[in-house]
């Protein structure tokens, strides 16, 4: 499956990609932005999951996303955020324009080299560029488990070290942070979260059936989630934060 046709699985979701994926902490957002700026940019802004965290910390938000259904759920839910359809890599947004640019659970769709100098475009001198992922918890055994189900190439040192972000041209790291935390989450709302994933979106309905069954077997089997309705869900936040160098 080729990378983009992944990418774009998310123009097929929008209400359910609200609903069911997680959130992002409080702290990842007071990371990258300590203190009020002007204009903040949150690029591949999804639903807006994390641009709802940063509307508080700028003055304006403006959101980026090439989906127009994504954007759709985002336009109701965040009706003051300037939503505009637009990729990291052609950003519509002027040169020097942006005091800080967020991009959550999104860096590894883009063409990095591309991006970084469209970011570094819109940035203003010495701008802040934060990236982070959501990622599972490698000490909580049946999450992992139904990761590897959902994503059977990805190696199991790839699946812990996914957030890692390397050096990027433009930018020096400032600081990368590892924030834990934890969800408590219905069994049913877990199943309907991995249904919102790349790899069972794009999948044939009965590849997807399948990984869904695997995936519910591991929750009958585990001591953890067995007969349990209401789950204990750890999840690690991975936060970077650049300076436009
Ligand atoms: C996993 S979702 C994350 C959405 C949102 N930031 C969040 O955390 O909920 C990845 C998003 O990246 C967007 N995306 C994919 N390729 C992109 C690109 N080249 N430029 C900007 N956004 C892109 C997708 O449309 C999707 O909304």
């Amino acid at each position: 499956m080729p990378e983009h046709a992944l990418a774009r699985s998310f123009e097929i979701i929008g209400d359910d990609y609200d609903r069911y994926r997680p959130g992002f902490p409080e702290a990842a957002a007071a990371m990258i932005v300590p203190t009020t700026v002007d204009v903040g940019l949150d690029l591949g802004a999804g639903t807006g999951k994390f641009t709802e965290l940063l509307v508080d910390r700028a003055r304006r938000t403006v959101a980026v996303e090439p989906s127009e259904r994504m954007l759709q759920v985002l336009r109701v839910k965040l009706p003051d955020v300037e939503a505009q359809i637009g990729a990291a890599e052609r950003i519509p947004l002027g040169d020097a324009s942006v005091d800080v640019v967020t991009v959550a659970q999104a860096f590894h769709w883009f063409d990095r080299d591309a991006a970084c100098d469209e970011i570094a475009r819109v940035l203003v001198p010495r701008g802040a560029l934060g990236l982070l992922w959501n990622r599972s918890d490698p000490t909580c055994t049946w999450d992992r488990a139904c990761h590897r189900i959902a994503h059977p190439a990805v190696s199991e040192a790839d699946a812990t070290t996914d957030g890692a972000a390397e050096e990027l041209p433009h930018f020096e790291l400032v600081r990368r942070e590892e924030i834990h935390w934890a969800e408590r989450i219905s069994r049913d709302h877990y199943l309907r979260r991995w249904a919102t994933v790349s790899s069972l979106l794009v999948a044939e309905e009965s590849t997807r059936a399948r990984m869904l069954g695997e995936i519910g077997a591991v929750l009958d089997s585990s001591a953890d989630t067995r007969g349990r309705e209401m789950l204990d869900l750890p999840q690690v936040t991975d936060v970077y934060v650049y300076r436009r160098a």
